[in-house]
């Protein structure tokens, strides 16, 4: 294959905090190499929304274990419409609620859910691998846990600023600051949680978008996935 065509299997692991511009890089360079594309935030987004619509205290850990196989989450891992549906629901648009956003530290941090969503991770990623497709798949912990033999491994940082900007605009908020001091506090939780915090690895390329633009990043990853390929 030549550098226009499929990454054949290749699993391209990304993690980096809120707004570091992981969604739409990790999008755009599945598009570019004709990839799978897995937003497992959006699967942790997912299981909040169940709890919260069954009335479950998210902050009582065994509340929330106790239920945790109940929800059936589905994952649409088309780059160009990518789909979560709960029990046959489409909740693409919930799933990025206010309400959502506040408890989905708590519900991530519960250890049963992150064996659910990480089994189930592995799974979509080994159905990817098998149709020789290849997979980018974005979170806090797929370098670390989900894929750490994958053989592209990116950490994407922003500063505090970029990205409060970025999610302001993705979420039509205009209180800048309200979304950096969230940001921050969610990125604590994140990364001081005991359970598979977000954390950077010695061997993830390190890449700050603070001043790049998203096509940039793009071909960034791609140019880091073809070096694999050609090796
Ligand atoms: O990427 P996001 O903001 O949509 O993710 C929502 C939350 O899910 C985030 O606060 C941390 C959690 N998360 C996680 O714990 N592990 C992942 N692999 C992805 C997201």
């Amino acid at each position: 294959m030549n550098g226009q065509g499929n990454t054949e299997g290749i699993v391209i692991a990304i993690d980096g905090p809120s707004g570091s511009g992981k969604s739409s890089t990790s999008k755009g360079a599945a598009k570019a190499r004709e990839l799978r594309y897995l937003d497992t935030g959006a699967m942790y987004r997912a299981m909040t929304w169940w709890m919260l619509e069954h009335g479950v205290d998210v902050d009582d850990a065994e509340a929330v274990t106790a239920l945790v196989e109940r929800p059936e989450i589905v994952m649409g891992t088309d780059p160009e419409a990518p789909t979560v549906r709960v029990d046959g629901r489409d909740v693409a648009t919930e799933i990025r609620s206010k309400d959502v956003t506040a408890n989905v530290s708590a519900v991530s941090a519960v250890p049963a859910v992150r064996e659910r969503m990480v089994r189930v991770q592995r799974e979509i990623i080994a159905a990817a691998r098998a149709e020789s497709t290849g997979i980018v798949v974005e979170g806090r912990d797929i370098t670390t846990v989900v894929a750490p033999e994958a053989p592209v491994k990116l950490f994407l940082t922003a500063s505090a600023e970029a990205r409060a900007q970025r999610r302001s605009k993705e979420i039509r908020d205009t209180d800048v600051a309200a979304t950096q001091a969230d940001l921050v506090r969610r990125d604590e939780l994140d990364s001081s949680r005991a359970h598979s915090p977000l954390k950077q690895t010695a061997d993830a390329t390190e890449l700050d978008t603070t001043g790049l633009t998203l096509d940039e990043v793009v071909a960034l990853i791609v140019k880091l996935a073809d070096e694999v390929r050609q090796r």
